[in-house]
């Protein structure tokens, strides 16, 4: 994002215009990769159809935009319960009487029409909803986060490729494996970024003791060092609920890996390809992380020190946006946006490197933290409760970071993703964490 605190109201109707231009060209090339049969498809039991995320984003375009804050006439409210992701889960949603994909593309296209009508004659002030134009960058964010799932219901997708990306620039040597945080208070979460959504909101100071963390994500290489010494027949390194996990689904390796002789391959997009050393893995649960984090003798980071470790600059005592500053994400920062479709090799993308040295925070792989999904002290849910509020509990295991998948626009050093521990389809790696015992 711009500096949107800055920008007079045209120059921030235009950035939304924008954004909200950039963002539906992603779901069109998503969409339109595949053919109607398969858009309308079920590819996962964990997954909507491609045609089901299509619809809702612009269901929920409609009631926000539309109705809330256009006021106007509802599109279609006779499908709204079809698009609700609270009335029917996953698995139940190719049964319901579903738009069509020609239906679908229509309906979002006239609604964003009347989105780009209200976007002209709509005080971007007087309301909490508008002021920032808070809900149009909320809204591209959803739309974003749904490119982001429909990106790994590609992923999950049987059939030769559908998307084709280059790949990711080389690594860069890392400097060393583990970088150090000193202890102390940090400023953490934000009261002044102003499309953050509620859980990120108010900042608020928290003390971290000092600590190490990796320099960079765990590699593929390293955690087929955990698979190759038995680490997922070893019930000493896993919690008692992952141990649990991994023999009802009979883990023995990340989603998507398979042995071929003496080696390990994986299936990618539709490409099958040797699963590269350098690249952090992917695709591996809370509980493998949290495993393979107590082999090596570590943890994974709590969401404090993953955060305090990318915007916690030392020399002027604040928390910054992003690791490298408070720039928006440019391409030499970091792997996001579905630029390529795979992370970049550990040690890659050192323009985007933290003032503690630890580089990829931002981009490649979402990062498992140990931390339950909480509200922060002070939490207010905005504008509904069900955006955060219900999901907070132990349940839920705070994700940071963002991965290749996940665009600028719904990613920053305060961002904070959610899911269940046994989650494995998501763009998700993580790195690990050890208390210093002297800071
Ligand atoms: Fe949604």
């Amino acid at each position: 994002m711009k500096d949107l605190n800055e920008l007079t109201h045209d120059r921030l109707r235009d950035h939304v215009a924008e954004e909200l231009d950039r963002t539906r060209r992603r779901s069109a090339q998503l969409t339109d990769a595949v053919d109607d049969d398969e858009l309308v498809r079920q590819h996962s039991p964990l997954m909507s159809p491609l045609v089901w995320d299509l619809a809702h984003v612009g269901s929920q375009e409609e009631l926000w935009l539309v109705r809330d804050v256009g006021g106007a006439e509802a599109v279609r409210p006779d499908i709204d319960h079809l698009y609700d992701a609270f009335q029917h889960p996953r698995a139940e949603r190719p049964q319901l009487p579903l738009l069509g994909p020609s239906e679908a593309r229509d309906y979002i296209g006239t609604v964003r029409n009347k989105v780009f009508d209200l976007l002209e004659r709509t005080p971007l002030e007087g309301r909490e909803l508008v002021e920032h134009a808070f809900a149009f960058g909320m809204i591209v964010q959803h739309e974003q986060q749904h490119d982001e799932t429909m990106l790994a219901t590609h992923q999950l997708r049987d059939g030769p490729p559908a998307l084709e990306a280059p790949p990711p620039r080389r690594a860069e040597d890392l400097p060393a494996e583990e970088v150090f945080v000193p202890g102390g208070p940090f400023t953490m979460g934000t009261s002044t970024e102003p499309w953050a959504l509620d859980n990120e909101r108010p900042a608020h100071e928290v003390h971290v003791d000092a600590f190490h963390l990796d320099a960079a994500p765990v590699t593929n290489g390293a955690y087929q060092r955990f698979i190759a010494e038995g680490g997922y027949e070893q019930p000493q390194w896993w919690s008692e609920a992952g141990w649990a996990y991994r023999n009802k689904a009979d883990l023995r390796a990340p989603r998507f890996w398979f042995r071929d002789g003496g080696r390990w391959l994986r299936r990618r997009f539709g490409h099958v390809e040797q699963v590269p050393a350098d690249e952090p893995v992917v695709h591996v649960s809370f509980h493998e992380a949290e495993a393979y984090a107590a082999w090596t003798g570590k943890r994974l980071p709590t969401e404090a020190e993953w955060e305090k470790a990318a915007r916690y600059d030392p020399a002027s005592g604040r928390s910054r946006r992003y690791p490298w500053g408070d720039a928006d994400p440019e391409p030499e920062h970091a792997n996001l946006g579905q630029r390529h479709l795979q992370p970049a090799p550990a040690g890659a993308y050192p323009a985007g490197e933290a003032p503690c040295g630890a580089r990829q925070l931002i981009g490649d792989v979402w990062e498992w933290t140990a931390s339950d999904f909480l509200p922060y002290p002070g939490f207010a849910a905005f504008p509904y409760r069900e955006y955060s509020e219900v999901f907070f509990g132990s349940d839920h295991k705070v994700l940071r970071g963002g991965s290749f998948g996940t665009d600028r626009a719904a990613c920053r050093g305060s961002f904070r993703n959610w899911d269940f521990p046994i989650r494995r389809q998501i763009f998700a790696g993580f790195r690990c964490a050890r208390t210093a015992l002297e800071g």
